[in-house]
């Protein structure tokens, strides 16, 4: 059984290690940053969660108080929502061996939780390509607003913008 509880400090070695793996075997992050650290905690970060199975980390995802390259304005225009009213779930990552068996659903969804308990409405945006990260995406309900080409100082990517429905994670009582 996946357990999925907040990440700590001690969590930290085997999530970079991770996203080390995950950036090999899938080209996610495209551009890995010499400090993977930095990474998977940057300022943006609200929140952060990882899956445990059998006591160890497989899986990991944050979520932040904003994005670069113009995706919050996609997803500010489409819900008519303001930019800080909006959670965007990022660095979801699964280790190779542990896919298929919901560990991202369960992520995605603790994530996205956490954006609703706050009063935000989740959004994400993902590159075009990663066709497992869509496919979870939208068999989840998640909705796409918009694509966009966002520039980094290492290159360009293509990217989706999607956003939960209001109500697809709701608010704990
Ligand atoms: C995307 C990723 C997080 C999915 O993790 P996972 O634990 O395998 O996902 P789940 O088992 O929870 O799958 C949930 C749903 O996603 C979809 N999905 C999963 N693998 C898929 C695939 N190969 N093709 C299409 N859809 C897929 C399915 O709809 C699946 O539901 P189902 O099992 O009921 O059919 C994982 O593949 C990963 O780490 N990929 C590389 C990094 C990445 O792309 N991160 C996202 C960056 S935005």
């Amino acid at each position: 059984v996946v357990l999925v509880r907040a990440r700590t400090e001690a969590d930290l070695d085997e999530c970079e290690e991770l996203a080390r793996v995950v950036h090999e075997r899938d080209g996610y992050p495209v551009f890995l940053p010499g400090d993977v650290r930095a990474f998977l905690s940057t300022r943006a970060a609200i929140a952060a969660f990882v899956a445990e199975l059998s006591g160890r980390v497989v899986g990991h995802v944050a979520l932040h108080s904003g994005a670069p390259g113009g995706v919050v304005a996609i997803a500010s225009r489409a819900t008519g929502l303001g930019p800080a009213e909006l959670g965007v779930v990022a660095r979801l990552l699964v280790s190779p061996e542990s896919r298929g068996r919901g560990v991202g659903r369960s992520l995605l969804k603790a994530a996205a939780t956490h954006a609703v308990s706050r009063g935000l409405r989740p959004m994400l945006d993902v590159h075009s390509t990663l066709e497992r990260a869509v496919g979870l995406y939208e068999s989840c309900g998640w909705v796409r607003v918009g694509a966009v080409t966002v520039h980094f100082r290492a290159g360009s990517i293509d990217e989706f913008v999607y956003v939960a429905p209001q109500g697809l994670y709701p608010q704990a009582p």
